[in-house]
């Protein structure tokens, strides 16, 4: 069978969508069996707005949601709620010429509570708030903003979170794809948001355009980019493609490009999670009766054949591939941070040391995946706050609040539901369930040190799992076989929630502490080789471009610890010189390079014990052993 939209799609974590109507979803079986076979998440084109589904003040009629709603439950879609609070399509009962605040307040709780509490559960992305701002990135005047004024919009967020806490709640616009004032507007208001904790966690661009004169693509593409960095989800929410009439060849070719390089333009974008059209055929569009002279803006034409826009989409689907971002400089691959290919999994990496961070991206890299990166704490709290990750991977040695006591807080806060859960993205059904071995978040230690020296207090403070420093691939593939088996690494689950069975042992994973060079203070022939690479190469699964960049990392980031580390000295500042040379220690394991990490692992010891004499003495053979690993370096270069 051949293969349709949605399967292509689904291979790039990516869902394909159209608003869609109860009505031909009824009468029309084609209408049913195309939308069916070929998307994966439908829209409410306007069953679910206001209007409709609140008829009189006491009334609801949610029969056409409804039906909607149980079409994509059988047929396997994620269902887009469209949309709770817009001035158009009010219900004709709203008198906005005479009523007052407590009018428009009451209207906005009893239709919130009501529509999102009737459809928790069956409606996994809400566009809470549609249009709200003007061409300036101002608050529009409307009904609403006058009848409520400007803090209608943090409300209706709040009330349908309150009434729904599983739904994605996006803010949905037109005009605001590119980078204008806009979406700047856009911008520093969800940034505000997001700051005082209000839940929204996506941004829905509505993309109406006729087929020349569209918003840039590489301004997209950096709006795209700069929403996905506040921690959030881009939903091209209702994409057409009109045309002029008399429609011809040419012009149905042009469609088929712009369609093309906006399906380029959200598969580079990590934070585009989902392409929407609105409406899937040229039988049934708005544009024709809202633009005329313009017509025929969908993918099938209006005895369902796919048009070239379909193939071309099709195309690019499959010939799509992932940037490779192991070669990317440090600043590009902060730029990149929330690029992740398998898009259903979000993976959060707590991690403050430079060259373990790229050895987990750049393993996580070979199973098309990626992370976002936070270096302490605090950031990861702030992160868990807007997102909803599947997995925490949580160094225990971060400098500023370390990682069992982030995890303390972490597991405390999910007690009052102030960190987000994994997304359910689509309750009921057979759908991917990303975290699906535990219902909190799998949080996963990285320690150099043996598991056995820090099994209890994870295990009290609530991790999971533990993966052993330097992390091997084969050590990262088992993990996330066994806290995310439906992402693609597939194996075997442990039990709900339980720690793995090398967690419960405390065994050593494989390129563990049993793979590592020989622990600090052990003697032994192997504590003076400068540099053991084959066994690095053996642990990273001999790609030598990540090596390359780990080796990079750690050349940028030890001279500076070192520098760090004499003035600390010299300030007499143990505390101070005991991060250094842990950070230098951690560099060194990861390298595997075990001179310099037992010269490391002694200046840290001997800081630790405030010895500032010792730790002084130990700082000639510390840069001594850099110099001399270094040279290796430079030697196979
Ligand atoms: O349901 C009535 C029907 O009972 C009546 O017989 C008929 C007579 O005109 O009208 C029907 O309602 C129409 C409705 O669509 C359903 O077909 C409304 O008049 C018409 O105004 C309405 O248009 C919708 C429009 O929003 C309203 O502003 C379009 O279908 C819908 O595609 C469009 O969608 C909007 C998004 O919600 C927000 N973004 C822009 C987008 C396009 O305008």
């Amino acid at each position: 069978m051949t293969e349709t939209l949605r399967q292509a799609a689904q291979a790039h974590g990516l869902d394909v969508g159209a608003a869609v109507a109860p009505g031909p979803l009824q009468r029309d079986a084609q209408y049913a069996s195309t939308l069916a076979r070929q998307f994966s998440m439908l829209t409410a084109e306007n069953a679910m707005k206001s209007g409709p589904v609140h008829p009189e003040p006491e009334r609801y009629d949610f029969a056409g949601g409804d039906l909607l709603v149980d079409f994509a439950r059988r047929h396997d879609l994620a269902v887009r709620g469209h949309t709770l609070i817009w001035h158009n399509q009010l219900p004709a009962w709203v008198q906005a010429d005479v009523w007052d605040y407590r009018d428009w307040q009451d209207f906005m709780e009893s239709h919130i509570g009501a529509v999102a509490t009737h459809y928790r559960g069956g409606v996994a992305f809400w566009d809470v708030v549609n249009e709200a701002l003007d061409d300036d990135g101002n608050l529009r005047q409307t009904p609403w903003s006058r009848g409520l004024g400007s803090g209608y919009l943090e409300q209706a967020f709040r009330l349908t979170h309150a009434a729904d806490p599983q739904a994605r709640l996006f803010y949905n616009d037109y005009g605001a794809e590119a980078l204008n004032p806009k979406s700047d507007g856009l911008y520093r208001l969800l940034r505000d948001f997001l700051d005082r904790g209000v839940p929204v966690h996506g941004v829905g661009m509505q993309m109406h355009i006729p087929v020349e004169g569209y918003p840039p693509l590489e301004q997209v593409a950096a709006n795209m980019e700069r929403l996905g960095a506040l921690g959030l989800e881009v939903h091209v929410t209702e994409l057409d493609v009109r045309l002029p009439v008399p429609v011809t060849e040419d012009k149905l070719a042009k469609q088929a490009q712009v369609y093309g390089e906006i399906m380029d333009t959200c598969l580079a974008a990590a934070s585009c999670t989902a392409l929407v059209l609105w409406g899937f055929t040229d039988g049934r569009s708005w544009v024709p009766g809202f633009f005329q002279g313009w017509d025929q803006a969908l993918i099938f034409d209006a005895e369902y054949r796919p048009k070239p826009a379909y193939h071309t989409l099709m195309q690019r689907l499959a010939t799509w591939r992932a940037p490779d971002h192991t070669r990317d400089t440090e600043a590009e691959a902060d730029a990149h941070g929330k690029r992740c290919t398998n898009r259903k999994v979000r993976i959060l990496l707590a991690e403050d040391d430079s060259v373990n961070q790229k050895v987990v991206l750049g393993l996580l890299a070979k199973l098309n995946m990626q992370a976002d990166c936070v270096a302490d704490g605090t950031e990861v709290l702030q992160s868990l706050a807007s997102t909803a990750y599947d997995l925490v991977f949580m160094d225990i040695e971060m400098a500023s609040m370390d990682g069992i006591e982030t995890t303390r807080r972490i597991r405390q806060l999910e007690l009052h539901c102030a960190v987000k859960s994994p997304p359910t993205h689509r309750p009921g059904t057979a759908g991917v369930q990303p975290a699906a071995v535990s219902d909190r978040l799998p949080i996963v230690a990285m320690t150099a040190h043996s598991w056995q020296e820090y099994r209890d207090p994870c295990l009290q403070a609530g991790m999971d799992d533990c993966i052993t420093k330097p992390v091997s691939y084969e050590a990262l593939r088992r993990v996330l076989e066994r806290w995310l088996p439906a992402t693609g690494t597939s194996g075997a689950a442990t039990q709900q929630g339980q720690p793995s069975a090398g967690a419960r042992a405390g065994e050593a994973e494989p390129g563990g502490t049993d793979g590592r060079p020989a622990s600090a203070g052990q003697s032994g022939p192997e504590e003076t080789t400068v540099w053991n690479r084959e066994r690095l190469q053996q642990h990273m699964a001999g790609d030598e471009d990540l090596i390359e960049a780990m080796v990079e990392a750690a050349l940028t980031s030890i001279p500076p610890a070192l520098h760090n580390l004499e003035e600390a000295l010299s300030r007499a500042d143990a505390t101070d010189a005991q991060r250094q040379a842990h950070s230098i220690k951690g560099a060194a394991a990861n390298l595997f390079a075990p001179a310099l990490q037992t010269a490391a692992a002694r200046m840290e010891q001997a800081a630790e014990r405030g010895d500032v004499d010792a730790a002084r003495t130990g700082l000639s053979e510390l840069t001594r052993q850099f110099d001399r690993w270094r040279k290796a370096v430079r030697r196979r270069s």
